[in-house]
Formats: structure tokens, C-alpha cells, sequence
């Protein structure tokens, strides 16, 4: 079976970071038009070079995605450049690890703006469209430890458990107008974000996961291509774990 997103096309945030970038790049294999946000204007310049050199054209945009009306003018200005967007994957995230007891009020209200209320600051903006079109597809990047929780996270463990509360809501209000809306949680996927997990800690996480390694960004893409898919039209509210066995619900 070949996926075919021709001319669909799809914001993803965050993806110049690990998994969005090979999100980014296996909907445009796909055949999607895709767009992406970034904050970083050094690091996305890099980012968009190694993505000519590799063949792709994927437009970005900087914008942030905690701030509800900068949202708005990054929906209108993709929408305007390459058409109404059809696939939205909330994919930006950050951590800011900290146990309670030494958590700031800046490390919990970031990571809860960025992880959680952007899902809210970009699905707001293009759901409308999405059911009057009657086709659309959302899909949220949570994590496993959304589902399990984390020591020294519990700000990322609420954002990212939020997520999939939001997903459930919205996708029994958009069933019935061709939109899906899922989460998928990934585990530990060979990122920088990962690999900013002190090495000792790493390796006893590694060690807990049953296939033995950490994941890669690809494997993660594949599922957010499918869900974008015609096919997979009957998966809705769905949190789909891709963790080598490390969580199991
Ligand atoms: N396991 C067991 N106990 C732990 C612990 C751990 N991982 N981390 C801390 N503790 C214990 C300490 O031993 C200490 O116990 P005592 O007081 O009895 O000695 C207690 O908790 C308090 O520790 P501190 O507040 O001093 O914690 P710290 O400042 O040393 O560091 C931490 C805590 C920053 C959270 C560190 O443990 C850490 O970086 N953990 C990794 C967190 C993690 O997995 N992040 C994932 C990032 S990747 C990601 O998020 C992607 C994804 O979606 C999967």
C-alpha cells in the first residue's frame, strides 16, 4: 500500500528539531506541500540548507507558537503561500527538567505555553476550515511520559498528558466532518532532547526499554504519514505509543 498525500498540505511546528524534521521530510515524499514554523533563525538557516542539498522544499516560517495571535498570522501566511492546510502536526515541544521541589514558575509556565497551549493556539485556527473542507487530520506529538509520568517532569508530564485530553475532546467535535484528531507518544527517540538527559540517567532509561536502543525520528514519521493518510480515516481520539515496549497501556 503507497501513501499518497498529493497536493495536501501540512503544517508541522517545531520541525527543525529531530523528530520534525523527518516528519517534515516524509510528507513531502508523500507528496504534501509542507510548511513548517521555527524560532531559531541561525539554527533553521542551517536547517533549510541541508534541506535543499537533500532535494526538499519545505517553507519556514518564524513564529512562536505559545503566542495565540502569532499563530493566527503563521495559519494565514502558509494558507496564503501554499493553500489551506489539510494535515496539522503539533510537534514543537521543550523540556525544562527540574524535581518539583526546584521547579520555577518560568520552567513550568514555558514548557506548559509551548507543549500545551500552542496545540491550542494553531488546532483553534485551522479546525474551522478543516470540517468546512471536510477533510483534515491533526496529529499531536505527545510522549510516553505524558502517560507514565517522569521524575523531574512533572511540567513536561502535564503538558504533554494535556495533549491527549485535548485530542479526545476535539476529535468526537469533528468526527462527523472527515477530521481526525490523534496523539501519538513516542518514547525515547535518539534526539538532541534526548541526549540532553545526563548519560549516566540515559543509559538506566535505555536500559528499561525492552528492545534495547532508543528509537529513531523515522519511525515516528511513519505513523504521522499514515494517520495523515485517506486510510486511516477511522482512527479518531487514538494515542498510539511507538516505545519499544518501554510503556505498555
Ligand atoms: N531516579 C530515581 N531517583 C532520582 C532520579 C531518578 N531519575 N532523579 C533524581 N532522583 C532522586 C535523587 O536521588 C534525590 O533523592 P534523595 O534526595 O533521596 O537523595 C531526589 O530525587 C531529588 O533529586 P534532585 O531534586 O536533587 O534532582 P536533581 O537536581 O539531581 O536532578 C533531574 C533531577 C534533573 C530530573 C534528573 O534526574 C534528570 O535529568 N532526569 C531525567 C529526566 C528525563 O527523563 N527527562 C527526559 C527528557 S527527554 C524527553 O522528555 C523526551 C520524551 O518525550 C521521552
Amino acid at each position: 500500500m503507497k501513501i499518497d498525500l498529493t497536493d495536501k498540505v501540512a503544517l508541522v511546528t517545531g520541525g527543525t528539531g529531530g523528530i520534525g524534521d523527518a516528519i517534515c521530510k516524509q510528507l513531502a515524499d508523500a507528496g504534501c506541500r509542507v510548511a513548517t514554523n521555527y524560532r531559531n533563525e541561525e539554527k533553521a538557516r542551517k536547517w533549510k540548507e541541508q534541506c535543499k542539498k537533500d532535494g526538499y522544499d519545505i517553507r519556514g516560517y518564524q513564529s512562536d507558537v505559545s503566542d495565540f495571535a502569532a499563530c493566527e498570522t503563521l495559519v494565514k501566511t502558509v494558507e496564503k503561500d501554499i493553500g489551506p492546510i489539510d494535515i496539522l502536526v503539533n510537534n514543537a515541544g521543550i523540556t525544562k527538567d527540574a524535581t518539583l521541589r526546584k521547579m520555577t514558575p518560568d520552567q513550568w509556565s514555558m514548557v506548559i505555553n509551548i507543549n500545551l497551549n500552542s496545540v491550542f493556539n494553531l488546532t483553534r485556527h485551522v479546525i474551522e476550515g478543516m470540517t468546512q473542507r471536510g477533510f483534515g487530520r491533526v496529529i499531536n506529538i505527545s510522549s510516553i511520559n505524558g502517560q507514565k509520568g517522569q521524575i523531574g517532569q512533572s511540567n513536561y508530564a502535564a503538558s504533554k498528558a494535556g495533549m491527549h485530553g485535548f485530542t479526545m475532546a476535539v476529535a468526537q467535535e469533528v468526527a462527523r466532518k472527515g477530521v481526525t484528531v490523534n496523539t501519538i507518544s513516542p518514547g525515547y527517540i535518539a534526539t538532541d532532547m534526548v541526549m540532553a538527559v545526563p548519560e549516566e540517567i540515559r543509559n538506566k532509561i535505555i536500559a528499561t526499554i525492552p528492545a534495547g536502543r532508543l528509537g529513531e525520528p523515522e519511525e515516528v514519521a511513519y505513523m504521522v504519514t499514515f494517520l495523515a493518510s485517506e486510510q486511516a480515516s477511522f482512527i479518531n481520539g487514538a494515542d498510539i505509543s511507538i516505545n519499544g515496549g518501554q510503556h505498555m497501556c
